[in-house]
This record gives structure tokens, sequence and C-alpha cells, in this order.
């Protein structure tokens, strides 16, 4: 068979066959519900379904930086390019509410989506979104991380000090504040859906390039007391 080619074969005349009904392939038996789902019991927990080691984080941050970094930034402040572009702001990483959640919980997000946010279970593995959960946990640590956090004799450096060396501005390792581009709520009326630049509130004097202009949105939508369609 050549991939992707017809053949007289079968009587459907395709070469490439659909699995057949209830059967598993090799290397498809989700034996592990947990790995496979994050859920126990039908329960995020708290918990890896495997050990970590410096390989499995330094995978974690490698996936993390290729696939949601473009949303939630390299720090997970959840201020990333695409927001910086009008994408709804991405969950931030450091706040009470994320931090507090369990570990499993963003396997999960990252199987099923989570409001705005797409899934990644087509591009990531299941073993390499643990990785990255795992890797979400060092991040957070790393916010807020002090000499007792490494081993002794390490040496930890203020990101204020690193700033002021490599001659930054002092505000450099400071907050990182929203762009007034990014979505903040759903737009009232459905006529600009997902368009950016819709939404209150703005700071004041913000600029913003992105609003579209009536030329841009065409004809007016149908009046909604005529009853003519
Ligand atoms: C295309 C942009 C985008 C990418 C890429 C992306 N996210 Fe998100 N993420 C979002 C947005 C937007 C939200 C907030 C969703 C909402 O509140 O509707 C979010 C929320 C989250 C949350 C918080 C969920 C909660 O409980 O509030 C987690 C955790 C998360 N993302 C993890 C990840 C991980 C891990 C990756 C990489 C595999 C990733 N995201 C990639 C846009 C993205």
């Amino acid at each position: 068979m050549f991939p992707q080619r017809g053949t007289t074969m079968f009587a459907d005349g395709r070469s490439v066959r659909p699995q057949v009904l209830h059967t598993v392939a090799r290397g498809q038996l989700y034996e592990s519900d947990y790995f496979y789902t994050g859920l126990m019991n039908g329960k995020e927990a708290d918990q890896m379904p495997f050990p970590v080691t410096m390989q499995v984080l330094a995978r974690g941050q490698e996936r993390f930086n290729v696939y949601c970094t473009p949303c939630h930034s390299r720090v997970g402040n959840g201020a990333g390019m695409i927001v910086q572009r009008g994408y709804k702001p991405a969950g931030n990483l450091h706040d009470p509410k994320r931090m507090a959640e369990p570990l499993s919980h963003y396997f999960y997000v990252m199987t099923n989506g989570y409001g705005a946010m797409p899934d990644y279970k087509a591009q990531v593995t299941p073993e390499d979104r643990w990785a990255i959960a795992a890797y979400i946990r060092a991040l957070q640590l790393s916010q807020n991380a002090t000499t007792a956090d490494v081993p002794a004799g390490t040496q930890v450096q203020n990101l204020n000090d690193i700033a002021e060396k490599a001659g930054l501005p002092a505000s450099y390792a400071g907050p990182w504040p929203m762009p007034s581009t990014s979505v903040y709520e759903p737009p009232a009326s459905g006529l600009y859906s997902g368009a950016p630049g819709q939404n209150p509130p703005k700071p004041a004097g913000a600029t913003n390039a992105t609003k579209p202009t009536k030329s841009d949105v065409g004809s007016k939508p149908p009046a909604k007391t005529s009853g003519a369609h």
C-alpha cells in the first residue's frame, strides 16, 4: 500500500484502514486512569503518577517554553506575546487560586482546555503534560524562593541586582502590567465576538490601535424589530 492512496483490495477503496471497533492498538492500552485523565475517583489530586527527576523537570521546562509561553509567558504570569496582541489574559500561575490547585489540575487543563484556553492533548503527550505540571510547581516556587530553598553554598542573585548590573531600568524586575489590548471579558454583543479591543476597562489614556472601525465591521446587522429576513 502507498500511504494516503486508494486500493482496490478493500470494498471502500481505502488503503488506510480505520481501527477495528472495540480493539486496542499496541501502546494505547490506558491501564492507569490517573496517568491519562488526571482524575482519581473523579477528582483532581495533588500527586505525580511517576517520580519527578531533574530530567523530568528539564523536559517540562522545554515543553512549557514551547507550548505555553506564547500566552502564559516564560515566568507564567499570563502576559505572553499572544495576550499582548489582544488574546484573553491567560491564567497567572502565581496567583493564590492557581497556586492552591492540586497538581493534576494543570494536567487536566492541558488535557481538556479551560475557558478561552484550547486543549493541548493532541500536541503534548500525557507524559509531557505531567512533566509540564511538575515544572509549573518549580516555576511557582521560583517566584518566591529564598536561599533556604537551594542547596547550601549556591549563589542566589536578586533579580533587581541583575537588572541593575545589566543597565536595565529599575522597573524591569517589577510587576508586569497587562497590556491595554488584551481582552478582559466577552463583548456585550456577539457582533465583534473575539475581536480585540472591544472590552473595557482600559487604563486612562490607553490608546487602542486594534479597535475595529465601522468600515471593518461591514454592513449593519438586521434590525431586531423587522421580521423580514
Ligand atoms: C493560546 C493561548 C494559551 C496557551 C498557548 C496556553 N494557555 Fe493556559 N490559559 C489561557 C487562557 C486564556 C486562560 C484563562 C482561561 C479563562 O479563564 O477563560 C488559561 C488558563 C490556564 C490555567 C488556569 C486554569 C484555572 O484554573 O484558572 C492553567 C493551569 C493553564 N492555562 C495552563 C497552561 C499550560 C500548562 C499550557 C501549555 C501546555 C497553556 N496553558 C497554554 C491561554 C493559553
